[in-house]
């Protein structure tokens, strides 16, 4: 069910897409669904080239014969379509829970259109039950946390600091070799003020909300889909 919805969500995105867009390609299990669509319209003729937000979606766009470029040949992007842990109601965002979080935001910046795809269970009225992840560099990882968990305080927005780990049980690497912090701070009073304190403590790479960035969002409901923002 939820699948169908994100599929259905993906599917109205790459109804957006028309020759010669440079689109960015999001990360995740409702983003690969507008890869695959992507696909299905590149081998009808479609002419686009794409940006890859991560190392996965890279294999999967390959696969489906979507031309690639890099950031350097193509750095302003037409429109980047990608998925969201959580969306608010300003279009305020949570994303990482892939683990993409710093190419995702990265591409979504260099990137004139925004729309985020999602299944309903994603749209909330605060941001924070789903963990933020706070990308950071492995060197002095327990003074970083340190130092979050300081900021965090500061700001009344507490919680516990986990370091993500991978199936193995060893600390999850992202594509840019980096550690994440996952905050379980429940619920995010001021997602603005956060967002632009915590990219001033040194080791921090990235973080994944994400202010300002979409400027749409398609939302699949078992009623059928509801947008929000510009389409
Ligand atoms: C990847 O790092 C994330 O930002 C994803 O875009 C986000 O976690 C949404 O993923 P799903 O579409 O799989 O829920």
């Amino acid at each position: 069910m939820s699948d169908n919805l994100k599929r259905a969500a993906a599917e109205r995105a790459a109804e957006l897409v028309s020759d010669g867009m440079r689109l960015g390609l999001g990360t995740g299990s409702t983003a690969k669904h507008f890869v695959a669509a992507i696909g299905e319209r590149v081998r009808g003729g479609l002419q686009v080239v794409g940006i890859p937000t991560s190392e996965a979606t890279r294999e999967q766009a390959q696969r489906e014969g979507i031309p690639l470029t890099t950031l350097d040949e193509t750095p302003e992007l037409d429109l980047t379509v990608d998925g969201a842990d959580e969306i608010d109601d300003d279009l305020r965002l949570i994303k990482g829970g892939g683990g993409a979080l710093l190419r995702e935001k990265i591409v979504a910046a260099s990137s004139r259109r925004m729309i985020v795809v999602a299944d309903s269970s994603k749209r909330v009225a605060k941001l924070g039950k789903f963990p933020l992840p706070i990308e950071v560099v492995p060197f002095g990882l327990t003074a970083i946390e340190h130092a979050i968990s300081k900021l965090l305080e500061s700001l009344g927005a507490q919680g516990e600091l986990h370091l993500r780990r991978a199936a193995d049980g060893a600390p999850y690497v992202t594509d840019g070799g980096h550690f994440i912090l996952d905050a379980h701070l429940g619920r995010i009073e001021k997602p603005n003020v956060l967002a632009s304190t915590l990219n001033n403590v040194p080791g921090v790479v990235e973080h994944g909300l994400f202010i300002g960035l979409a400027t749409g969002a398609i939302i699949a409901t078992g009623e059928g889909l509801v947008e929000l923002g510009q389409i």
